[in-house]
């Protein structure tokens, strides 16, 4: 008999995950929330070309490009970052950073909303931060690296990209994350994208969550990862501060806007 490998095992598992998702997913004629409803038809469907994708799609093309080799810290999947490894900013780019069509999705999230705050855990290379940026400039936008070498790019990209205002920290999610929400950051968009272990992500969503306003988003990358990422998304939707969740499969996205009857919607975008 053959044994199943264990990378054989996530792919299997990712794609029962994948299946389960297509099959109880609804359609916009399914969701009965204006809210939500507004949110399917003028973000989630919207198939244009908008200007604001452009900034981070040059700097993926450039990154994408690049044949140089940065030491990384072994974050990865919650490692204790003791470890480092060798990687390829290319091959950062091509798998680490969000994809073109989840890039343009939280582009367009944060185009709609216009949030005052953005808080992302995760800039690499800073791609993400960057759809995020260019889509709404007025947005104050802090991010966390925490492997020093990656985020000397990101800085640079944000520097030739004419956004030399967004703040980049650098250093673990656990040591930063508390001081900056000590500090007084509200943030009104939240992107986690780093560590993707269950314990991590619902410490990360405890510690954010205090403070939140009524009008704040938090948006989980990967949230069907693995099976512990999908124990933690299960905790997530049940908490009674958040009004509604919306699983996308790539991402899961929670608001916790007063006088919404709580609803967990599986939507695809
Ligand atoms: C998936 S990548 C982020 C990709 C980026 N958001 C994008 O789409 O362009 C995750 C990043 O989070 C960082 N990271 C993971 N866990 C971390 C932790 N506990 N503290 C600080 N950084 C961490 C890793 O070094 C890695 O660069």
């Amino acid at each position: 008999m053959k044994l199943v490998s264990f990378a054989e095992k996530i792919f299997i598992m990712r794609w029962s995950a994948y299946l389960r998702y297509l099959l109880q997913s609804g359609s916009r004629y399914s969701v009965h929330s204006p809210f939500v409803y507004n949110l399917v038809e003028n973000v989630f469907r919207d198939k244009q070309f908008h200007e604001y994708y452009l900034v981070a799609e040059t700097v993926r093309k450039r990154m994408l490009h690049s044949d140089k080799i940065i030491q990384m810290k072994d974050y990865g999947t919650g490692g204790d970052n003791s470890q480092t490894y060798n990687a390829k900013v290319s091959h950062i780019a091509r798998y680490s950073a969000k994809g073109k069509k989840n890039g343009r999705l939280l582009a367009r999230i944060c185009h709609y909303f216009s949030p005052n705050v953005i808080l992302e855990l995760g800039t690499s290379l800073g791609i993400s931060t960057l759809y995020l940026k260019a889509a709404s400039p007025v947005s104050l936008v802090h991010t966390i690296e925490g492997s020093p070498e990656v985020a000397e790019i990101a800085l640079q990209n944000f520097r030739q990209a004419g956004f030399s205002d967004i703040r980049l920290h650098i250093g673990s999610f656990e040591l930063l994350l508390p001081e900056l929400l000590k500090n007084g950051l509200k943030p009104e968009l939240v992107f986690i994208d780093g560590n993707h272990t269950k314990e991590a992500t619902l410490g990360y969503f405890s510690e954010i969550l205090p403070s939140l306003q009524s009008k704040s988003i938090i948006i989980f990358d990967d949230i069907h990862w693995s099976k512990s990422m999908e124990e933690a998304w299960e905790i997530i939707q049940k908490n009674p501060q958040v009004k509604i969740s919306i699983d996308l499969y790539w991402m899961g996205l929670v608001f916790f806007k007063q006088g919404l009857s709580k609803q967990n919607f599986i939507l695809r975008a």
